[in-house]
């Protein structure tokens, strides 16, 4: 077992994990936060995603150790105070989601990728969800969503994620979404 220390949506956790133990079964299992949802398990549906660092990966590719002394924000982080952040109610809105499954993933991929594409158009969103899988909508209402989405948050100036992992010291770590890197 190793000890590690990770920050998830703002709050310091403790917790002893296997080596071996996956990002996202340490969420959802030692800690509850079964907003992040396993689909394929291997890298391929982005059903996992969360930030780290502000950064969107896919949890399913990252080990739980490699968040030690991290930063990470689920779904269950975006919320404040009972009020939805702008994607998620976007999403609302938009009707974009029909099981659900995929939602979260979808939202936290795309918050990451607005983190720094503030303004995308069509299709750079549709570009930037490629690695996010949905079985039911057809994507068309996601697609509106995650522009409407970027235009609420663009209007309130939302940020989300802040880490230590921010390149230029702002606290707001970037990037699309990533698979984690799984060392041996
Ligand atoms: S569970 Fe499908 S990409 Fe992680
Ligand atoms: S809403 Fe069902 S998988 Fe996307």
């Amino acid at each position: 077992m190793r000890r590690i220390s990770v920050t998830v949506n703002g709050v310091r956790h403790e917790a002893d994990v296997e080596p071996r133990a996956l990002l996202v079964y340490f969420l959802r299992e030692q800690l509850g936060l079964t907003g992040t949802n396993v689909g394929c398990d291997t890298s391929s549906c982005g059903a996992c995603t969360v930030l780290l660092n502000g950064q969107s990966i896919k949890a399913c590719t990252a080990l739980a150790v490699q968040a030690d002394g991290q930063d990470v924000t689920t779904i269950e982080g975006l919320a404040t105070n009972g009020t939805l952040h702008p994607m998620q109610q976007a999403f609302h809105d938009e009707h974009g989601l029909q099981c659900g499954f995929c939602t979260p993933g979808m939202i936290m991929a795309s918050v990451g990728y607005l983190s720094e594409h503030s303004d995308p158009d069509e299709a750079e969103v549709r570009e930037a969800l490629e690695g996010n899988l949905c079985r039911c909508t057809g994507y068309h209402n996601i697609v509106r969503a995650v522009l409407e989405g970027a235009k609420a948050m663009r209007d309130s100036e939302t940020v989300v994620g802040g880490g230590n992992g921010a390149a230029d010291g702002s606290g707001v770590a970037m990037g699309r979404v990533r698979e984690g890197v799984v060392v041996p």
